[in-house]
């Protein structure tokens, strides 16, 4: 190795530009931090004539950048392109399977790949960073795989996707339904023109299988991810959240339990009610946050920009200095062959208090067959609000209820008893309090 550090560049969007102008702006201070320079050698993106805000004349230009897994003068390729296969999987496998390190902002391909990616980087001790890919800016892999390192992780849990929770806030603030806010938060860039991966919960829960499994030391598993985006929700639910002291936000939560003699891993990525009082209720706009319980440190809060090239470009070249350094941590903070295969938990088991949104026909009865419902699976009823005007007779009405503790499971019985029912307009919404 070189004495400066020598980078390869992959993908010159949001995040690549962001990057050389970090290293451009505060490449002394980063020279000095990592005992030495990082020098970028090579960049590779698909269009070479297209302006990106950055002086490129003094790197090489890769047009195909799996060029860099082969070059004698580069120590770490960064892949900033995207995708969980494809030209990013192809070069960080070739990459790591040839020695360089390889430094990534790929939630998906380290959710879906990260398990071999770690096996090569072992197999041919090459590091492999991914700092950026949870949370962006959010020094939240390092603080587990290093900072907590002591503590068995109790349950970790947080806000992984900044549209959603922009979306939420939004609608929290205005009163606005769900579509309206979409259509703004993509005009203003806070949502992609195909949004499906944000708002269907898929982004953060490849962010929830990453953190599982640095925090569990379990394999990753994101197949085994329980997965609600936040498409569902309306107005009217955030109102009745504020009149019960909650707001909603899209929690993504995975802790380990016993089950059948053995450790099983629940994780799941749904909308919440999270009390006000929670510091996660105060987090709004595009901000990320996630918490951590250890069992000697207690409760830890990562807190900041999810995304964006500034907070992630830093994230970025964190794990550069890192690189640089020496820091041999393991991928997943444990070497492969100890990571444990988990099976995914009963989530019948699990105990918590539950808001249940239904839209009824408006005729008698109809309140009587939902309670019956609950009552024969034993699930009980805290509260019950109906929503609703006199004028709106014949219309659909809005009946929310949030329940006593109790097991999932007594209620995915109830609302089996009810599917199908003609007194039900539409399939029920249920959201978890935060507890
Ligand atoms: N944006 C964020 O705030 C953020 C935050 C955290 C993590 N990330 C992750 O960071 C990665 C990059 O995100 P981004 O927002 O920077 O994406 P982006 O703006 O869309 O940039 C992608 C870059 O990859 C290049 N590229 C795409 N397909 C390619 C191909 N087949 N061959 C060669 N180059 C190709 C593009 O080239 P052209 O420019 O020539 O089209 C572009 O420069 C993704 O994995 C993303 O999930 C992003």
């Amino acid at each position: 190795m070189s004495q400066n550090l020598r980078i390869a560049l992959a993908g010159l969007g949001t995040v690549g530009a962001g990057v050389l102008r970090l290293l451009e702006e505060n490449g002394a201070l980063i020279a000095a931090r990592a005992g030495r320079a990082i020098e970028v050698v090579a960049v590779s993106a698909r269009d070479r004539a297209k302006d990106r805000g950055v002086d490129l004349s003094s790197y090489d230009w890769e047009d195909d950048m799996t060029a860099f897994a082969t070059r004698d003068d580069v120590d770490v390729v960064v892949e900033l392109v995207g995708g969980s296969d494809g030209p990013a999987l192809a070069l960080a496998r070739k990459a790591l399977a040839g020695g360089k390190g390889v430094v990534t902002a790929n939630k998906a391909m380290v959710a879906h790949h990260g398990l071999e990616l770690a096996g090569l980087a072992e197999a041919n001790a090459a590091p492999l960073r991914y700092e950026a890919a949870v949370a962006g800016g959010i020094p939240v892999i390092k603080g587990l795989g290093e900072g907590a390192a002591a503590n068995r992780i109790e349950r970790i849990y947080g806000i992984l996707n900044g549209t959603c929770n922009y979306i939420l806030s939004e609608m929290e603030s205005t009163g606005r339904d769900f579509g309206d806010v979409l259509k703004d938060a993509q005009e203003l860039g806070y949502a992609e023109a195909d949004p499906t991966f944000d708002i269907e919960g898929i982004d953060a829960a490849h962010k929830l299988a990453i953190l599982a499994s640095l925090a569990f030391g379990t394999q990753l598993d994101f197949a085994n991810v329980d997965t609600t985006g936040i498409t569902r929700i309306r107005a009217a639910d955030i109102a009745q959240a504020r009149a019960l002291g909650y707001v909603i936000r899209l929690i993504g939560l995975s802790d380990c339990v016993e089950e059948g003699g053995e450790r099983r891993l629940f994780q799941r990525v749904a909308p919440c009610l999270v009390p006000t009082s929670h510091p996660l209720a105060g987090v709004g706009g595009p901000t990320n946050a996630v918490v951590a319980e250890g069992n000697y440190s207690g409760r830890l809060l990562f807190e900041g920009a999810g995304a964006g090239d500034g907070p992630t470009a830093s994230a970025v070249v964190a794990d550069l200095i890192d690189i640089a350094r020496g820091n041999a941590m393991p991928p997943f903070s444990l070497p492969v062959a100890t990571l444990e295969a988990s099976a995914p938990a009963d989530p019948g088991h699990r105990r918590n208090r539950a808001y249940l949104r239904f839209v009824v026909a408006d005729k008698p009865g109809v309140l009587a067959e939902i309670t019956a419902a609950m009552r024969d699976a034993g699930v009980s009823i805290e509260s019950l609000m109906q929503q609703g005007q006199p004028e709106d007779d014949g219309q659909p009405v809005l009946v929310a209820m949030v329940t006593h503790d109790g097991p999932e499971g007594a209620v995915a019985d109830a609302l089996k008893v009810l599917d199908g029912s003609p007194s039900l307009v539409e399939e029920p919404l249920v959201m978890r309090l935060l507890g």
